[in-house]
């Protein structure tokens, strides 16, 4: 199962990621999370199984140039949009949770050194080239607003979580996640709340998806805003881990994965 984690900036999309990225694990599967957006930050919501400095994808410029064709394959100012990632993965993922792979996409460049194109290109396919086999479940965390979507980066997620918080301007973004995503093929979008701090909260935020349903509710957490205070992965409390196991219950309702765990 690939699953896309997208919305506004700002209203939870990473803590998301992280949460349901052990939650799967802990259930058993095996976890490939991408973090997609060059702020990166999934690697802090994760428990790394080796400390050492994160190199993302980005900071690989040997590796992106060979397979964008900018090592002079092509003539200058060309990339290649297919580079061929045949056997990168190894190569480029870290690992977390005893074995569950991670891919930064990661910062590398000084301001006004050019666009993410050759990275975004590889991350794609990436994406498009995981088949299941030593992976049950990929989950792309996105940078915020629409552009990934733009770009047709998610193009091979199955499912789309489309996060909101309690206010309209999320809510807006949401709706655009839904129609851009339905312009890649992709129809199974589900809002998420993040951060609801009680009844009315939930309630007013489902007024405005109106009959788009909400398929989950992470409320807000003393110990989710705890842990990033101290950059750290945050414990998953009882009542935490009971939502989201709902929740990963409720995606393999949606979107069967093969019964081949650890
Ligand atoms: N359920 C929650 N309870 C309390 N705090 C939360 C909750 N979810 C997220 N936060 C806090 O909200 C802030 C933003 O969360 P997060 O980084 O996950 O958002 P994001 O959508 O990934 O942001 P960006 O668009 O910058 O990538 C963080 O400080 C995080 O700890
Ligand atoms: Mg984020």
């Amino acid at each position: 199962m690939k699953i896309a984690i997208a919305g506004k900036g700002g209203v939870g999309k990473t803590t998301l990621a992280g949460l349901l990225a052990r939650r799967f694990a802990d259930e058993g599967f095996r976890v490939l999370a991408i973090d997609a957006d060059p702020d990166a930050n999934l690697a802090s919501a994760l428990p790394l199984d080796d400390e050492r400095r994160i190199v993302p994808l980005a900071a690989r410029t040997d590796l992106i140039d060979r397979l964008s064709g900018r090592d002079g394959a092509l003539s200058p100012g060309l990339i290649l949009l297919n580079p061929d990632v045949d056997g990168i993965l190894p190569e480029i993922r870290l690992s977390w949770g005893g074995g569950h792979g991670l891919l930064v996409l990661g910062w590398h460049k000084g301001g006004g050194a050019g666009c993410y194109c050759a990275e975004n290109a590889v991350l794609k396919r990436v994406l498009g080239s995981i088949a299941a086999g030593p992976t049950d479940v990929v989950l792309l965390d996105s940078e915020a607003g629409l552009e990934h979507l733009s770009r047709g980066t998610p193009d091979a997620a199955e499912v789309i979580l489309a996060v909101v918080e309690p206010g309209q301007r999320s809510l807006e973004t949401a709706f655009a996640v839904r129609d851009l995503a339905r312009d890649l093929g992709i129809h199974r979008v589900f809002p998420v709340l993040c951060g609801a701090r009680d009844a009315s909260d939930e309630e007013r935020v489902k007024h405005g998806l109106g009959d788009w349903p909400l398929l989950a509710s992470l409320p807000y957490s003393e110990e989710i805003r705890a842990a990033d205070l101290d950059g750290r992965p945050p414990v998953i409390e009882p009542a935490m881990a009971a939502i989201l196991r709902s929740l990963i219950h409720t995606l393999i309702y949606l979107c069967p994965v093969e019964e081949n765990r650890r």
